[in-house]
């Protein structure tokens, strides 16, 4: 097991020998920045202004408690460990080591899951999905949905919470969806069965109380930001596992919510988000940008991977100066800290503006498998923009709103239809014929497969 770097180390000055010692050490053992998570501030060079990795705590350590960090994580040799504490420290430079508060996690052995073909893995149930936005179950009403094949009828009585059921009657296995909401239960619209919110018979118009047969199957469901999410797999599971929606719950964010189906397996869709490094497909819409990589940490079920990008031609659209409140200039837009994280089953993509202290754009999104094959998905996605202090800012805001939405769906219908083009091409060839050269992009793939559950 290899651990994953615990910091960042920022410095603001120091001695030359001490710039070329440590550089030279980090090279030597690939501590590079793209290998691991140390980052470096270097005078002439652009690393991010401010720690990249999560939220950190700041702390101005003693010689003593640097010593230790640089000796236990990055495994300086003691002598070098001790020179460099000191070296660091001396004068009056702000020599701050900064903490990620979650970057606890270990990096699990060699990916085994590239062996299984990740577009033949299905979607672990375990986990909470939207199904549904709220406002397509009116009160009163039913809606019919899938979950990978699996018909689910929502209900949402005229007043109570929207309860989850399996589509079919118990009776004659006919949908659910087509009966009638009666106070908190669903009656079939046949002869009339009737099903609570738990999936029990309740009533069958024409026998006793006492013979009611048995009722169908009923999801744990829950709706929070606007959205109707049910627990498919083991109930047992979904009390603690509940994703974090909070920007689109925070009222100092703006928040759009977009969806629409796309023709291919989950797994495409989490590796188009997760590599930048197909901005050239994008260029029309977003001019010329350069993505850099940062680096990338891995856990057992997340993966997050960090650039910056620098425009190297084009203006800059305007849904992108909605999402800044503002045009971003040449020596600022490249510190602007992209984070996209898949914490299985869901994706993350953050921007932490240099000189920031809350992301700028933060976007929540799962890809919701529709059919029992997963080759149709459901994306359900919270974008959500900062919005600006100000009054005007913020009217600036409501003025790019169009804009914004503009950019992002032109975006989007471009990552959809290539990633349609994917899963046509594994159709066509029934295997994975991929050559993936991006290593996070393998390890993603890894994830994905590993997480997953394989056909039988
Ligand atoms: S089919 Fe539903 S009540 Fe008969
Ligand atoms: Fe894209």
């Amino acid at each position: 097991m290899v651990t994953t770097p615990k910091f960042v180390m920022k410095r603001h000055a120091g001695p030359k020998s001490y710039e070329n010692i440590m550089t030279k050490f980090l090279t030597r053992r690939k501590c590079s920045i793209n290998e691991s998570n140390i980052w470096l501030r270097h005078p002439r060079r652009r690393f991010a202004s401010r720690p990249p990795l999560g939220r950190p705590r700041a702390a101005t350590f003693n010689s003593a408690a640097t010593h230790d960090i640089l000796l236990r994580y990055v495994q300086l040799p003691p002598k070098l460990a001790r020179l460099s504490a000191e070296n660091w420290l001396k004068g009056n430079r702000m020599d701050t080591i900064l903490f990620n508060t979650d970057d606890t996690a270990e990096v699990p052995p060699p990916v085994t899951g590239t062996q299984r073909d990740a577009r033949k893995v299905k979607i672990s149930p375990d986990h909470w999905y939207p199904v549904a936005w709220s406002h397509e179950v009116k009160a009163g009403k039913t809606r019919a949905v899938k979950f990978a094949g699996d018909p689910v009828v929502l209900v949402r009585p005229k007043q109570g919470a929207v309860f989850a059921l399996e589509n079919r009657c118990a009776h004659r296995q006919v949908p659910l969806d087509a009966g009638v909401v009666s106070g908190c239960a669903i009656r079939c619209h046949y002869h009339g069965w009737t099903y609570d919110a738990s999936g029990a018979c309740t009533d069958v118009p024409y026998l006793g109380k006492g013979k009611l047969p048995n009722g169908v199957k009923s999801y744990p469901c829950r709706e929070e930001a606007g959205l109707i999410f049910i627990f498919p797999g083991d109930p047992a599971k979904a009390a603690d596992s509940f994703p974090n929606l909070s920007a689109a719950s925070d009222s100092n964010y703006k928040t759009r919510r977009f969806g629409r189906e796309v023709a291919c397996h989950y797994s495409f869709m989490h590796e188009n988000l997760m590599d930048m490094n197909h901005q050239f497909m994008h260029r029309k819409q977003m001019g010329q940008v350069r993505p850099r990589y940062l680096g990338r940490r891995l856990g057992d079920t997340w993966l997050e991977v960090q650039y910056t990008f620098a425009r190297t031609g084009g203006k800059q659209p305007l849904g992108e100066t909605a999402i800044f409140g503002g045009k971003r200039t040449p020596d600022v837009n490249d510190r602007d800290v992209m984070t996209i994280r898949t914490e299985y089953p869901y994706q993350t993509l953050r921007i932490l503006p240099a000189g920031g202290d809350a992301p700028v754009m933060d976007l929540w999104i799962v890809y919701v498998p529709l059919d029992a094959a997963q080759k149709t998905i459901r994306t359900f996605g919270l974008l959500s923009i900062h919005k600006p202090k100000s009054t005007l800012g913020r009217a600036g805001l409501n003025i790019g709103w169009p804009f914004l939405i503009l950019f992002t769906e032109r975006i989007f219908k471009e990552d959809r239809w290539i990633v349609e083009a994917e899963q046509a091409a594994h159709d066509a060839q029934g295997a994975n014929w991929n050559q993936e050269v991006f290593p996070v992009i393998r390890e993603l793939t890894g994830l994905l497969a590993r997480c997953g559950v394989v056909r039988e």
